[in-house]
């Protein structure tokens, strides 16, 4: 009874030019490997749920997210009206399930990762799975390797020796994009694991926690939830999804529940990355990263000599390098970046720039 949930919302604001409100993130193969973020999240999700997937999206990425997963069914396929946040997104998921069966647990998923191997990715989440049978909340915990300020940290306690899931630990707490200066402290303090957003929970628990911390959040969820799988949906979503609160489900179950001993974590023991800019995109081959040349696109015509760096074309220009090192280009039809690995980060203030200048 274990439903796989997607929730492919976001803009992914520092790979602009690539992505957009239109094209997210998750609507591109940024590994070069032929499948789309949100296709290999499917194909790593299916042997795990008989194929059990709810993918929850925005409405204007219906025909993207069709041609992704040509086998979706209707019923599996939540179109949101307007983006609400991962907690409305993760919460109507776990209420609808819910409606059709409270018995079920359901594992959340990001649409836009990259993890490797997917062997062991399942071993974790088949773990994470039985801990969650036995009421938790089970969180993934990676292994952080510098202090981000644009994850959820997790300190785990004791061994919960939960039968099938030998590296089941307890949560002490959850803590939501700490500040810059919490972060470090995490780093240096060693005991902190990054949240992979992932959370694995029975329905009825993750619904508990909505209707205690986001009361007007759930009963929003639950009023639309109810009427899902009858005639009168479209009315009520109409009508109730627009007056719903903005919040990640970060905010409104993990940090609290985690507070109450309700969440557990099964560390991460494959590669993973969130790919959230440029830079992440050159770590994913590290054989390449300082040396070379990746050049991303369909059809991409790239002339290099002495250059170094990532290439994204989605055009049939010509783009010519000469002498330049650790550069970031993304050319697109309307527009074009520039920049440095080093500064692939700062994307995300031009674009704000960009938006206030309309
Ligand atoms: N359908 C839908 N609608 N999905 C959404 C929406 C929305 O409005 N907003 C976000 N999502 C989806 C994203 O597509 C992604 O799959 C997931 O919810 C998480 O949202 P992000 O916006 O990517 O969250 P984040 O990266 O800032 O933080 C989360 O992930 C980190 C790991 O990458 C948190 O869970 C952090 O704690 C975690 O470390
Ligand atoms: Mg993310």
């Amino acid at each position: 009874r274990f439903h796989a949930v997607i929730p492919a919302g976001g803009t992914g604001t520092r790979l602009w030019p690539l992505s957009r409100a239109a094209a997210p993130k998750f609507l591109h193969d940024l590994t070069g490997s032929g499948s789309t973020l949100i296709r290999a999240t499917y194909e790593r999700l299916r042997p795990l749920c008989d194929g059990r997937i709810m993918v929850v999206t925005g409405i204007v990425h219906r025909r993207a997210v069709l041609a992704q997963l040509p086998e979706i069914e209707d019923l599996n396929l939540v179109l949101e009206a307007e983006p609400k946040d991962s907690g409305a997104a993760i919460g109507l998921a776990a209420a609808i399930l819910h409606q059709r069966d409270p018995g079920i647990i359901m594992g959340s998923f990001a649409a836009d990762h990259v993890i490797a191997p997917v062997e062991e990715f399942q071993d974790v989440v088949r773990e994470a799975i039985h801990t969650a049978a036995q009421g938790y909340i089970v969180t993934i915990g990676i292994k952080p390797t510098h202090a981000s300020t644009g994850f959820g940290y997790i300190r785990a306690g004791e061994s919960l020796a939960v039968q099938g899931a030998p590296s089941a630990h307890a949560v002490v707490e959850f803590v939501e994009k700490p500040s810059q200066e919490v972060a470090d402290s995490y780093l240096q303090g060693g005991n902190y694991s990054w949240n992979a957003g992932m959370f694995v929970a029975p329905v009825d628990l993750m619904l508990k926690h909505l209707s205690i911390n986001e009361p007007e959040l759930y009963s929003g969820l639950m009023e639309i939830a109810e009427a899902w799988d009858t005639p009168r949906r479209v009315e009520v979503a109409r009508r109730v999804w627009p007056t719903l609160p903005k919040i990640a489900i970060d905010y409104a179950v993990a940090e609290p529940a985690a507070a109450s001993g309700d969440v557990a974590m099964i560390p991460g023991d494959f590669n993973w990355d969130d790919v959230g800019d440029f830079a992440a995109i050159g770590r994913l081959n590290p054989a390449e990263e300082n040396s070379e040349l990746r050049v991303m696109g369909e059809g991409a015509r790239v002339f290099s000599e002495n250059a170094s760096g990532i290439v994204v074309s989605d055009t049939k220009r010509v783009i010519a390098l000469i002498g330049i090192d650790d550069v970031v280009i993304v050319d697109t039809p309307d527009a074009l970046l520039v920049t440095t690995k080093e500064h692939a980060q700062e994307v995300k203030k031009a674009v704000e720039r960009l938006r206030a200048s309309g």
